[in-house]
């Protein structure tokens, strides 16, 4: 594996306008299209397949073997849904992405639309981020006037139509069953697996779902080829990805990198931890790997291979490569309250252990945090969460038990000061925040 960062999504991001067609022209884009084009979808599946390209956002499903499941004596139409939901607390590669570099998305969508054959596409973007839903708006517009969209695509005989839907901030519309409902314009909630999307998905029809980062790294695949996709990243998880290195680092944001590089030497290229106040430099108490439902890892684990196989034999998730950086300052039993709360707000309240236990854990968690917990806290707090996970509906429910049991396996000791004292007065929230606000008079 190489050790030193490989710009290819990201490299144009510095470049002037470019998110604009023509700027993104410049340096070989669309070129991949045009090849495309001249390939069998057959072919164009079995590329992505064999390139080892890894779905990105979270799970780490192989894309070309996703796209392989469309049936093709289906009488219904097939579509593409690009997952741009992007709501996961520490997770933010997908939307500088689409801001930097929309043209990259767009050319992967009509890539992979020719694989499997579908005549529309849908991007379903966080309807917050209205900055990006124009941005990518704008690009679509770009593409349909140079041809690239619309009927007959430079000559092929392919038709397709892109949609930017903008959804209306629900967390649970990332999860892709939820997110189709929410595109037929019902209340996103999961739907029951079997039938997957494949068979009976968007409208009931074969549908693809794929994350932002999955789709828009196909055209660098098809003009760079497998051998080149695979000299990047370790055996299993071939490529270069996006890793979002937030919190306490002097220089946060998006280091794209091969995949297995170690937060250690992520640090290193982000200037490494924080200052103290004081000037003397901040100890790693802990980070997330994927987001803040992947579990915890601590100091001890800056070497871990960050890629699907070796975060997952440290007992943690990949996820979306999220890594928040926390460092001693940070109370772990006020963190992870935040993060409860939140699963407890987007809960969309389908399943009894998610609704119910995320209520829960929030009441036990406020406590603690205020120095006010109870004897046998900590075990009513591994209960509840043994009772959600396995036993939610979808992932969201599980992902929310992540941080509260790994914060326990090694921090129990703070979560036994929860007894007694408030976090606040072990750590004052002053020390840890990032931006600290000056105190007028
Ligand atoms: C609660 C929840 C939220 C999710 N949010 C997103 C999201 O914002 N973006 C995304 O790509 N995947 C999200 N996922 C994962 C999707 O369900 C799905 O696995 C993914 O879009 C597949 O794309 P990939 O194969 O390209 O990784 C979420 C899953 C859950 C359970
Ligand atoms: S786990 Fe939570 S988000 Fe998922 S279906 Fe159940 S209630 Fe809804």
């Amino acid at each position: 594996m190489s050790d030193v960062l490989t710009p290819v999504l990201s490299a144009n991001w510095a470049d002037d306008r470019a998110w604009t067609l023509p700027v993104y022209a410049e340096r070989g884009g669309y070129e991949a299209l045009r090849t495309a084009m001249a390939m069998e979808p057959a072919d164009l599946i079995t590329l992505v397949k064999d390139s080892g390209l890894r779905g990105r956002g979270g799970a780490g499903f192989p894309t070309g073997m996703k796209w392989s499941f469309i049936p093709t004596d289906n009488p219904n139409p097939t579509y593409l849904v690009v997952n741009a939901d992007e709501s996961e607390p520490g997770t933010c590669k997908d939307i500088p992405l689409m801001m930097a570099n929309p043209h990259v998305l767009v050319e992967g969508v009509i890539i992979a639309a020719r694989a499997i054959q579908a005549q529309r596409a849908f991007i379903y973007v966080r309807g917050e981020v209205l900055h990006v839903v124009r941005r990518l708006r704008a690009a679509v517009r770009e593409a349909y006037e140079a041809g690239y969209l619309g009927p007959n695509i430079l000559g092929s005989g392919m038709n397709l139509d892109l949609v930017v839907h903008a959804g209306a901030g629900a967390y649970i519309c990332g999860e892709e069953t939820a997110l189709l409902d929410s595109l037929e314009g019902r209340r996103g909630q999961p739907r029951l697996r079997p039938p997957f999307p494949a068979v009976a998905g968007l409208y009931a029809s074969p549908t693809v779902i794929n994350n932002v980062e999955s789709i828009a790294s196909v055209p660098a695949i098809v003009r760079g080829g497998i051998d080149w996709f695979g000299s990047m990243g370790t055996e299993k998880s071939k490529g270069f990805t996006l890793y979002s290195l937030s919190g306490h680092v002097k220089r946060p944001g998006q280091y794209e990198a091969p995949l297995g590089i170690t937060l250690r030497q992520l640090l290193d290229l982000g200037g490494g931890l924080r200052a103290n106040p004081d000037g003397s430099s901040s100890e790693l108490k802990f980070w997330t790997p994927g987001g803040s439902s992947t579990p915890l890892l601590t100091a001890e684990h800056l070497d871990v291979p960050l890629d699907y196989e070796g975060v997952g034999a440290a007992g943690s998730m990949l996820g979306t490569k999220a890594l928040q950086v926390f460092d001693q300052t940070t109370s772990v039993v006020r963190c992870v309250l935040r993060w409860t709360e939140f699963y407890k707000h987007e809960s969309c309240g389908k399943c009894t252990p998610c609704r119910e236990g995320t209520w829960w854990l929030v009441q036990v968690l406020r406590r603690l945090d205020e120095g006010q917990g109870r004897e046998g806290d900590i075990e009513l707090l591994l209960d509840l969460c043994d009772n959600i996970l396995g036993r939610s509906f979808c992932a969201l429910g599980d992902g929310a038990t992540s941080p509260i049991t790994s914060a326990i396996q090694y921090f129990r000791d703070e979560f036994e000061a929860g007894m007694h004292t408030p976090s606040r007065e072990l750590f004052p929230p002053a020390a840890s925040t990032l931006f600290p606000q000056e105190v007028t008079a």
